[in-house]
Order: C-alpha cells, then structure tokens, then sequence
C-alpha cells in the first residue's frame, strides 16, 4: 500500500478530516475563502519556512489543503482536524506537545517546531477522490 484513496466529497468549507497513509497522519482540509486570504496576506519574508498557500496546494485546488498530521518538532499529532475549534491562534492546527501553533496553510507560526507540515505526494484522480502517494 504506497497509496491510498479517500474520498473528499463531504468534507465541508471549514472541515479537516484525518486519513492515514503509511500509518501515518495525514490531514485534509477544506479551507474557507476567509482561511485561504488568511494564509494570502502573510507576508512570505516573514516565515520561518517561507512557501506561500499556493505552492502548498494544487493549481486551482487552493482550497483543499493536504498535509502530514505530524508535527515538524517532535512528531506529535496537532490538533485542529477533528477536535473542533482546537486551532491555535493562526486557525490552522495546534500541537499540544509543546505548543507549536500552526495556521490556514499549516505553515509553522509559533513555538518550537522549525518546519511547515509537510505535503505529502498526491494528486487528484478526480473532483471528489484524492490519492496520497
Ligand atoms: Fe509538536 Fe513538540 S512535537 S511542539
């Protein structure tokens, strides 16, 4: 199983589901147009691991945001995609462990953590059916 298919089509504006591929986490978002300017108008200088939304995402898929659940600090699993509004202050996910805080595009923000969340290989096979790897 080096891929693995999930089906997209009843994940709502402002809902993240977790999937698992190669038993891992993986996080798929399907970000608001009010997350998406979010991440738009941070100034990209300013990052520690300086990638805008839409290099993170897919041409004309800005919306669905589709990353590791793995923190980059010590591999813990954010909160953010199936807990509620467990977002941390930039709106994205928010790792418990030691308060790394993440946001709209899963870009590292705040505490220790020194990368984004990584994208993982994917592509869509159609609107409503995504395969990671
Ligand atoms: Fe996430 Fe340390 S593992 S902040």
């Amino acid at each position: 199983e080096s891929s693995t298919e999930i089906d997209i089509s009843s994940i709502q504006p402002g809902q993240a589901i977790k999937a698992v591929w190669r038993k891992q986490p993986v996080f798929i978002r399907n970000l608001t147009p009010v997350e998406i300017a979010e991440a738009d108008k941070v100034p990209v200088d300013s990052l520690r691991d300086p990638q805008t939304l839409g290099e993170r995402t897919k041409e004309g898929k800005k919306n669905w945001l589709i990353t590791m659940g793995v923190c980059t600090h010590l591999g813990c699993v954010p909160l953010g995609a199936g807990e509620g509004e467990t977002r941390g202050e930039f709106g994205g996910y928010f790792c418990p462990c030691h308060g790394s805080v993440y946001d709209t595009a899963a870009r590292i923000r705040k505490g220790p953590a020194p990368k984004n969340l990584e994208v993982p290989e994917y592509s869509f096979n159609s609107d409503t059916v995504v395969k990671i790897g």
